[in-house]
């Protein structure tokens, strides 16, 4: 696999056609104004785009920085811009949501149907004593009701905090005490590769000892038996039918900075944090940023193959399409069920004009070969997107050629859970170059770092920069605001620290390397070294553990895990499986390290800290380099 980073010298320039049609044909010119008068900028967008129950009193205000608020004194309500508006408008009957299950099932949501089914399940949380602020745990496949759930939440100013399916006992139980939710909604189970993912049973096991929920929705979506605890569990459709399902419920009146969701990812140590988005800022940034950079028009079918319960899918499944009153898909299940060429079926079958996904997926389609996707039509096609770890030109190339048949620009965007939308990212009328994220997006201000805080020179590698504040910026780590400044905001003082490695070359391209802390990106989903090790401590057999991330050529990292055994514990080849599938309990199928070593000591530093750059250049049979710190 090629480095990212690798300047080539290539560079697609987009046709005139997709510059004519671009709805922001001029960066330079859109750059300028947004870098000389970023509140006033952002200002008209918000007011020209959205609806707002009361105007704001000051767009952006840095009084109490890194604490910034944007849209300070104005009301609103997300939904309330993504559903009801459009009902008076001749989308109301525009298709909002097109759903295929992997069973090949399918579903369609107008906007005026999709609205009503998000207005009956608030009712039905409202009418159960769910208030404003309260928080509601999800825990769901990728099925419309998952989507409905986050909107009913947001609707009555609920904070939804959407833990995604793939994650296990242990995270969910963690996500579900730190967030202290009062109602859990979750389904029965799952589809994946045509078997059933167990989501209920691993809800009961995280309530065990999670006090906080006294409520629990269950969607039925499989339809096998399960558990349903007498007094606290409750069936969707039962709830849906009954007369407090209303179809009229009012919106509530939100700040624009009140809280919308919290979503929990890793940091740098300890237990994930809480990332808090709110309702103004995030809104009218994850709208503006998927208008310009995928250009969607009302003729366009969208499709972001993320999983809802990410980021991504907040901002780019659930929150912008509907935003801007797209038609956007969601597919619940594999890529390559049953055949290596859903994607292509789907993308064919549905006329998906504009396609966002990630180099992981990428690059496992890839392998299946061209033929795949080659007996498809995939014509529709205008634009594509790449989003969660640096895209390896061989990987964009493919996309480039084969899915978008070499005239679909690659709008490949660098953000985060905490910037809530991209930050770094081409726009249809960039030229491209295949493993660069381009430039920042207008009145974004980055730079790259050495040790010191000194902007390095062209091509040299430092820490990654964003100078200047934006609308979708997580506002706090939610019941750890020093940790918000610890994490983010102090070891470049004003600046906000993004945990990733770039260079800058002389064009002022950005090429990301990739994470400087201990986040390991696996099929481009985050994951903390922490996380993982304190789940193999868990194990009664481990007495101490490290793990860090290795390259491989299709998830980009897998997980490598160093234990130690307690005294008498035996190091099996059975064991190693135990821990694999104890990990896979705890955190999620995702974090099944691929190699575990049993040693008998692991190098630290004299403060005790492991040194996980040593460890990689032993996995890797690399130099271990300067060991002057080193403890063992
Ligand atoms: C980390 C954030 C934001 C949606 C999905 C990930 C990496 C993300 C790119 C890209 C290179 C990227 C970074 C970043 N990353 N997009 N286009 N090029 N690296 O969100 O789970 O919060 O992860 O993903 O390392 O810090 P996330």
């Amino acid at each position: 696999m090629a480095r990212n980073g690798d300047l080539t010298g290539e560079v697609h320039y987009p046709s005139q056609d997709i510059i004519r049609q671009a709805n922001q044909p001029d960066y330079d010119r859109i750059n300028q104004a947004m870098i000389n008068d970023l509140a006033g900028e952002w200002g008209r967008i918000a007011k020209e785009e959205f609806e707002w129950f009361e105007p704001w009193q000051t767009t952006l205000d840095s009084s109490n920085a890194p604490f910034y608020k944007w849209f300070v004194g104005g009301k609103t309500n997300i939904v309330y811009n993504a559903l009801d508006r459009h009902l008076d408008t001749w989308r109301r009957n525009k298709v909002a949501l097109l759903w295929e299950g992997e069973n090949y099932d399918q579903r369609t949501y107008t906007y005026h149907q999709l609205h009503r089914e998000v207005c009956r399940f608030s009712s039905v949380l409202r009418a159960m004593g769910v208030r404003k602020g309260d928080r509601v745990t999800i825990y769901m496949g990728r099925i419309p009701e998952l989507m409905i759930s986050m909107l009913a939440c947001a609707k009555i100013g609920a904070v939804h905090s959407v833990v995604y399916g793939g994650f296990s006992v242990e995270a969910l139980h963690g996500r579900i005490e730190d967030s202290q939710s009062k109602v859990a909604i979750t389904a029965d189970g799952a589809w994946l590769r045509g078997n059933v993912v167990q989501l209920k049973d691993i809800m009961d096991e995280a309530l065990q000892r999670a006090p906080t929920v006294q409520t629990v929705i269950v969607v039925k979506r499989t339809g096998q038996p399960v558990h349903m605890e007498p007094g606290r569990d409750l069936w969707y459709t039962d709830l849906m039918n009954l007369p407090i399902a209303a179809a009229d419920c009012f919106t509530e009146v939100m700040d624009a900075e009140d809280p919308l969701f919290l979503l929990y990812t890793s940091g740098t140590t300890g237990k994930p944090k809480a990332i808090m988005h709110t309702h103004g800022g995030y809104m009218v940034g994850v709208a503006t940023t998927l208008k310009w950079v995928f250009d969607l028009k009302d003729e366009d079918t969208w499709w972001c193959a993320a999983d809802p319960g990410w980021i991504t899918g907040h901002s780019y499944i659930v929150y912008g399409p509907l935003l801007l009153g797209a038609t956007g898909l969601l597919y619940e299940g594999a890529p390559n069920h049953p055949f290596p060429d859903r994607w292509w079926d789907i993308a064919e079958r549905h006329g998906i004009t504009v396609l966002y996904t990630a180099p992981t997926a990428i690059r496992g389609l890839m392998r299946f070969g061209d033929a795949w996707p080659n007996r498809h039509d995939l014509s529709r096609l205008r634009l594509l997107g790449s989003v969660g770890e640096p895209i390896n030109p061989e990987a964009w190339r493919w996309y480039h050629r084969v899915i978008g048949n070499g005239n679909c620009p690659i709008m490949d965007t660098w953000w985060q859970t905490e910037t809530g939308h991209f930050m770094i990212t081409p726009l249809p009328s960039t030229p491209l170059k295949p493993g660069s994220a381009t430039k920042p997006f207008p009145g974004v201000q980055v730079d790259v770092l050495d040790e010191d805080g000194n902007p390095v020179g062209p091509n040299e590698e430092g820490y990654l920069v964003i100078k200047t504040p934006w609308p979708g910026m997580l506002r706090t780590i939610y019941g750890d605001p020093d940790r918000y400044v610890q994490q983010y905001w102090s070891r470049f003082p004003g600046m906000y620290m993004t945990g990733d490695s770039a260079r800058r070359d002389e064009d002022g391209y950005i090429w990301v390397i990739g994470r400087v802390d201990d986040v390991i990106k696996v099929s481009g989903y985050r994951l903390g070294t922490a996380e993982i090790e304190s789940a193999l401590v868990s194990h009664p057999s481990v007495a101490e553990a490290a793990v860090i991330g290795v390259p491989d050529e299709v998830r980009g990292s897998v997980i490598y895990a160093y234990c130690i055994l307690r005294a008498g514990v035996e190091p099996t080849q059975k064991l190693v499986e135990i821990l694999r599938d104890h990990v896979g309990h705890e955190v999620g199928p995702i974090a099944k390290p691929t190699t575990i070593e049993f040693v008998n000591s692991l190098p630290k530093t004299r403060s005790g800290k492991i040194m996980r750059r040593v460890l990689k250049a032993r996995a890797l049979g690399l130099p271990e380099g300067d060991l002057s710190t080193l403890e063992e």
